[in-house]
């Protein structure tokens, strides 16, 4: 257990990224609200994860992370919560098949509401008002009143949280997520995109695998790893007094958890050292994230690493990478190398979206698919030169057919961008896109394990 920490020891800390709530009582009266509300997950549940993302650091599994930007309250229906949980199902079917490895699923999900900010305040004609961070914290519409923080909208968020968990709990073990369901989902997409035709034949691979499996007695039926799925949630632990509220005592290990998600991530903008997140997330026992942009020396990790995981705990942190299609491998290398000497046993995932933003000339932020890819590929020839192993993915994606990023095989431009963009913070790839992403990540891996099998004979 971590010394000298207690679930609010991060308030001693530099805390940047918070809002400021204007009523101390109401702030005080919702957390002591949520901190009597029963944890959305056990204990249990997040040292399983750890012991998933173990697997990965070895190279024996993939990570496979993704979901909202932002969540929001607007968007809270059952369809967008199963079309995002379908289409991950449908990436890792496609990854597992071709890397042969188990894929760990983890979601942005029931939980992602907090968002960072590049400016405190947002001025539109001469009015300056805070700048929307999260419907956790307040209103994206640009009015006096809803920019204001309202420590209630934190009791929302975990409501929705837990409806949110439920039904993704529901769909992986009550036989929505059964592999056979999911290669047939997969064929009636493909069915209805032209572009997918060039990818007919991994499907048709996969559904001649199944049918071999099912003539062996081996299906859904008879195998209960193919009726279910492990499914995991995470959020960037941004709003403290929100996560601390969650945070509870295991009763089997005496040890503190988040209770808010499987697992929780500390974003570029917080991971400094010294920090009130690096101080709170030091202290629980879930697996953790760290993303690590240009800004990150090699040496201020290594000191980071010994703060957040001094045990070493293989799978307790994923470093999650998010350079730039320009700037990966020129960055990338000297944390590797640095990491890889000291023996620290972490899962290196890659986040091709959040150094990927470019601003369009009719005003949309969006993320070109492109470069999305060309990341993609700089942090797998990264690894490959360092001899470590690209472990996961990290996206921001949704199972709706919006048009956020511009691109892929259905060619997204600039100007459809205004037909069907909805995020209430970064733009997503869409169903289609994201799919996509999937067969040619696929193929990346199954060269990396081609390499692998060469190097091992
Ligand atoms: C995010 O993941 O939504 C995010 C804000 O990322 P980063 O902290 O890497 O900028
Ligand atoms: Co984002």
């Amino acid at each position: 257990m971590a010394t000298n920490w207690t679930p609010e020891s991060w308030r001693n800390h530099e805390a940047v990224q918070m809002p400021v709530y204007p009523d101390a009582e109401a702030l005080a009266s919702a957390e002591k609200e949520l901190s009597s509300y029963p944890p959305l997950v056990f204990a249990g549940e997040a040292r399983a994860l750890t012991a998933d993302l173990a697997k990965v650091a070895e190279g024996k599994a993939f990570l496979l992370q993704g979901g909202d930007c932002a969540e929001s309250f607007a968007e809270f229906h059952p369809d967008n919560i199963r079309d995002t949980f379908r289409v991950l199902l449908q990436m890792a079917v496609v990854l597992t098949y071709s890397s042969k490895l188990p894929i760990v699923k983890v979601g942005r999900m029931a939980g992602q509401f907090a968002k960072p900010r590049s400016a405190p305040n947002e001025d539109i004609g001469g009015v300056s008002l805070p700048s929307y961070r999260g419907d956790i914290i307040n209103d994206i519409d640009f009015a006096e009143a809803g920019r204001q923080p309202d420590p209630q909208r934190m009791v929302r968020a975990y409501n929705q949280s837990a409806a949110t968990l439920n039904l993704l709990r529901a769909f992986s073990t009550g036989g929505y997520a059964n592999l056979h369901r999911v290669h047939a989902w997969m064929l009636d997409f493909m069915g209805r995109s032209p572009w997918a035709a060039q990818y007919a034949q991994v499907a048709q691979r996969i559904g001649d695998a199944l049918d071999f499996m099912a003539a062996c007695g081996i299906s859904p039926e008879t195998v209960p790893q193919l009726a279910g799925t492990n499914f995991y949630t995470s959020h960037e632990a941004l709003l403290l007094p929100y996560e601390q509220a969650l945070t509870r005592r295991d009763s089997t290990t005496g040890d503190w958890y988040d209770t808010s998600a499987h697992m929780l991530w500390i974003g570029d903008r917080t991971r400094f050292e010294g920090s009130s997140h690096v101080e709170y997330l030091r202290g629980v026992g879930n697996p953790i994230g760290l993303k690590c942009g240009p800004s990150l020396e090699p040496d201020a990790l290594l000191r980071m690493l010994d703060t957040v995981d001094p045990a070493r705990q293989p799978g307790r942190v994923t470093l999650i990478t998010r350079y730039g299609h320009d700037k990966i491998e020129k960055h990338l290398p000297a944390l590797v190398s640095a990491v890889k000497r000291e023996g620290r046993p972490v899962v290196w995932s890659c986040d091709p979206m959040h150094g990927n933003v470019v601003k369009t000339n009719n005003g949309y932020k969006t993320r070109p698919f492109e470069r999305i890819l060309a990341e993609v590929r700089g942090f797998f020839a990264v690894h490959r030169a360092e001899g470590t192993h690209g472990g996961g993915i990290h996206i921001e994606m949704t199972g709706q057919n919006v048009t956020e990023c511009t691109g892929g095989a259905m060619d997204v431009t600039q100007m459809d961008l205004a037909d069907r963009y909805h995020t209430h913070c970064d733009p997503r790839l869409n169903a289609g896109q994201s799919i996509e992403l999937a067969f040619l990540l696929a193929e990346m891996l199954n060269q990396e394990m081609k390499d692998r099998a060469r190097d091992a004979a």
